[in-house]
């Protein structure tokens, strides 16, 4: 695991810009395993900026998004669909079509769990996934737990997750309590993994997550099993 400190975002979105920069040059029909949140933010900003000066060409890539919020449609403005278009999609020449996010509203959300994990098999899996990391540890939607689950799955989200997403919605009420993640299996077989993580509240979970005991209550501990990961960190 390489692990960087940065002292600033703007150093941490460029160095993950860059990384995943790389990515799509050494393999233009790459797979991306893409994240929400305000982690990724900057990051997106700089893919969008290479993009429109013409260093990076998104024209052949596929992504593949981490978790949805169960019963938001792509067009309600809190869905993580939603978020992707206006942070990354509409400003980079990805094909819409060829850019995935797990269905929140479909009816049967195990069925749609199997129908995600073919679809990135039959992709070929995943060449770089971008993670974020929760305060409790999570990755995409995976909340601590007494053990690890491998395929994508329906959550309901843990009340520490609740409350850290109610920043971006109105009230406490509007904040789903359930969503629809990748599970470990596709996180774990992708080939490289990128996390990110800013601010000084994150530095505990991450220092656990990274160093202490793997075990499903904290679930990022897993990726201590993964042969490539990196991880880009900025206090500030
Ligand atoms: C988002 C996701 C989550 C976030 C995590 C950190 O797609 O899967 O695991 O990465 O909650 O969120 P931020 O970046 O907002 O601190």
């Amino acid at each position: 695991m390489r692990f960087i400190t940065v002292n600033s975002y703007e150093e941490l979105s460029r160095k993950a810009a860059n990384i995943i920069a790389s990515q799509v040059i050494s393999k233009p029909n790459c797979v991306l395993g893409l994240a929400t949140g305000s982690s990724p933010v900057g990051t997106y900003k700089k893919l969008i900026e290479y993009c429109n000066n013409g260093d990076l060409d998104f024209s052949t890539v596929t992504s593949v998004n981490l978790d949805e919020y169960v019963g938001l449609t792509g067009e309600n403005d809190q869905s993580y669909r939603y978020f992707m278009n206006t942070n990354l999609f509409n400003h980079v020449n990805i094909i819409p079509e060829n850019t995935y996010v797990p269905n929140g509203c479909a009816e049967n959300l195990e069925e749609e769990g199997k129908n995600y994990d073919k679809l990135i098999a039959d992709l070929g899996g995943i060449d770089l996934q971008l993670l974020g990391i929760g305060l409790d540890g999570h990755i995409g939607f995976n909340e601590p737990d007494e053990f690890f689950v491998g395929a994508t799955h329906p959550v309901t989200l843990d009340p520490s997750t609740i409350e850290a997403n109610a920043r971006f919605f109105v009230s406490m009420d509007e904040v789903p309590r359930k969503a629809i993640t990748m599970g470990m299996m596709s996180i774990m077989q992708a080939k490289k993994i990128l996390l990110i993580a800013n601010g000084s509240n994150k530095k505990e979970i991450l220092e656990k997550a990274m160093y202490g005991e793997i075990t499903p209550k904290v679930p990022a501990s897993i990726l201590q099993l993964h042969p490539d990961v990196t991880v880009i960190f900025s206090e500030n």
